[in-house]
């Protein structure tokens, strides 16, 4: 029998390992991978380069609306294309993290990426991971995770990933960082982080990514089970 691809949501603040497990559950069952950070990352990084105030809110929009935001897949990232240009690391530079928050507060620039995000996951089959994807994106999705970890983890863990790039950072500076991030986006006006109701909440700090995936894949496997 021919099934339905389903919607899988997963939720969670920085760092606590969304892409990567998204990225594998994704692979597993052949749906679509979605990075949705990446998507609030190329649009900074774009109004970065064009030198326009990142609060100017009507300005990043029509920045926005003339870029197309395109996914490939790769390992052990996926690429990232702002107008078939690639972005894949420069949206990962520390200028862009520091400042996607910003970008990510702006109701129109969020309204139109929601937009852009549901029109992907329309047809299922699709892992798409952010922030706001249970709760506003994809509130009818099938499967619901809300990823967790502690900050001191997180941070342990973007240390390790900087180094393996040959960048040097200090752990203190990145908890602090993470945690002003996991305020910024609990606390904004618009689709703040918030667990959906519905949602699983596992929490990865003491759990190796191979567990987290088989436990995304358990719950897909249910919810296949039962349609
Ligand atoms: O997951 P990430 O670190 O790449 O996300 C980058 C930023 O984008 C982060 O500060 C939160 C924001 N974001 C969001 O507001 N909503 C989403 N669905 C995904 C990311």
């Amino acid at each position: 029998m021919h099934q339905k691809g389903l919607q899988v949501a997963i939720d969670g603040p920085a760092s606590a390992g969304k892409s990567t497990v998204a990225k594998i559950v994704a692979q597993r069952f052949s749906y679509v991978y979605v990075d949705t950070g990446a998507m609030y990352r190329t649009v900074t990084l774009v109004a970065l380069q064009a030198g326009v105030d990142l609060t100017d809110e009507e300005r990043v929009l029509q920045l926005l609306e003339q870029t197309q935001i395109t996914f490939q897949p790769g390992e052990p990232v996926q690429h990232v294309f702002a107008n078939q240009h690639e972005v894949t690391e420069a949206i990962r530079s520390e200028l862009v993290t520091n400042n996607v928050s910003t970008v990510a507060a702006l109701p129109k620039i969020r309204e139109a990426l929601v937009d852009r995000q549901q029109e992907i996951a329309r047809a299922g089959g699709v892992v798409m991971d952010g922030r706001d994807i249970g709760t506003t994106v994809l509130p009818d999705a099938e499967v619901k995770i809300f990823l967790v970890a502690s900050v001191k983890q997180r941070a342990e863990r973007r240390y390790l990933e900087n180094q393996a790039k040959g960048i040097t950072t200090s752990l203190v500076d990145l908890q602090a960082e993470i945690a002003e991030r996991d305020y910024k986006d609990s606390h904004r006006a618009v689709s703040p982080l918030q667990r959906a109701a519905d949602a699983v909440e596992i929490d990865t700090t003491t759990l190796s990514i191979e567990q987290v995936v088989n436990q995304i894949a358990e719950l897909i496997q249910e919810k296949l089970a039962e349609v």
